[in-house]
């Protein structure tokens, strides 16, 4: 694999999601077993202005697979959006002699590097890194899994004890426009009802739902409503049942950031691990303005018009379908 290409930067942007350090670890050792040199880029695009650039070697990131977070730290950069702050940002980049990039991050990430790539040309791999799963073409971002499995084990939980208390949840999980983590979770924490930012929703067809339940003996119910949901998050929707019936018992919890952190699932670092390999030989194969994406077992290449003119890796209408069933 003989290119242009001698220094990587890589970084990670946006909103931090489990696993982003295992695909950090996957570019820094895979590039070096290229024989290029690699180069950190703290806290995204904000660190690319400041000129905060730091030399990484095999060892750099060693014991890292199993964190959650970001060792390069992440932020999101309104400079960055400026003509004049990508023009900072590139003279940093050329003061280091970095001549490729691996951004690791979500729609923002990729918008911001696919406008670099289009002024400056420096070649560009974007690799999808958000819970949120939100992504055109691909199946999975790294972190959602762990994200997922994080929210399941707080519903089990919070399960325990609404069923001591025959109490009714509201549960609301991330996902401003993404209701890929509330289904799942959903589904897998035997939610009664499953709000998410996709749809509509119907505010008293889910309090109808509640009342069948009531006279049908469900002791406890748990609901799971993405934040984004459009008739209100957990909140809001607890309020509106408690205006309605005295009936209910209810409480609610949101998991927020928590869904963020944590050690990352097996799958994730699996992910990440081959996702950051096929950044690396996708730069030095020819590909610069592409996003890594993972279709079934196979790694796929996208360009940037692909990715933007689907905008949305579409929700699982069959999840919502069973989901229903499962609830009477
Ligand atoms: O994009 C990931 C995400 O966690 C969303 O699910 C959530 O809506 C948002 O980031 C929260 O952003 P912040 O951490 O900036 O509050």
């Amino acid at each position: 694999m003989e290119n242009s290409i001698h220094k990587i930067g890589v970084f990670t942007s946006g909103g931090d999601s489990p696993g982003m350090n295992a695909a950090i670890r996957a570019v820094v050792r895979s590039a070096i077993f290229y024989k290029k040199e690699v180069f950190g880029i703290m806290k995204g695009y904000e660190g690319m202005i400041e000129g905060e650039i730091v030399k990484l070697g095999a060892r750099s990131v060693s014991n890292i697979i199993q964190r959650g977070g970001t060792i390069l730290k992440t932020a999101r950069c309104e400079e960055f959006r400026t003509p004049e702050g990508r023009e900072i940002a590139f003279k940093n980049l050329k003061k280091e002699g970095i001549d490729a990039l691996v951004g690791i991050g979500g729609n923002g990430t990729f918008t911001g590097l696919h406008k670099f790539y289009e002024e400056f040309k420096i070649p560009s791999i974007c690799i999808p890194g958000t819970i949120d799963n939100d992504l055109a073409g691909t199946d999975y971002s790294i972190g959602y899994d762990t994200a997922t499995n994080t929210a399941v084990d707080a519903i089990d939980k919070i399960r325990d004890t609404a069923l001591s208390h025959s109490r009714l949840f509201f549960i609301e999980v991330m996902g401003r426009h993404s209701g890929y983590i509330a289904i799942n979770s959903g589904v897998a924490g035997g939610a009664v009802a499953i709000i998410v930012p996709e749809e509509e929703g119907d505010f008293e067809k889910l309090y109808d739902q509640l009342i069948a339940g009531s006279k049908t003996n469900k002791k406890s119910n748990l609901v799971v409503v993405a934040e984004g949901s459009k008739i209100g998050g957990a909140n809001e929707l607890a309020r509106r049942v408690e205006e309605r019936s005295k009936y209910f018992d209810i409480k609610v919890t949101i998991l927020g950031h928590l869904q963020r952190g944590g050690s990352p699932t097996y799958f994730d670092r699996v992910l990440a691990s081959k996702m950051g390999v096929a950044a690396v030989e996708g730069l030095l194969n020819g590909q610069k303005n592409a996003m890594v994406g993972v279709r079934g077992r196979e790694i796929v290449y996208n360009d940037f018009e692909v990715i933007n003119s689907s905008q949305h890796n579409e929700i699982d209408s069959e999840s919502l379908r069973i989901a229903k069933i499962l609830s009477i």
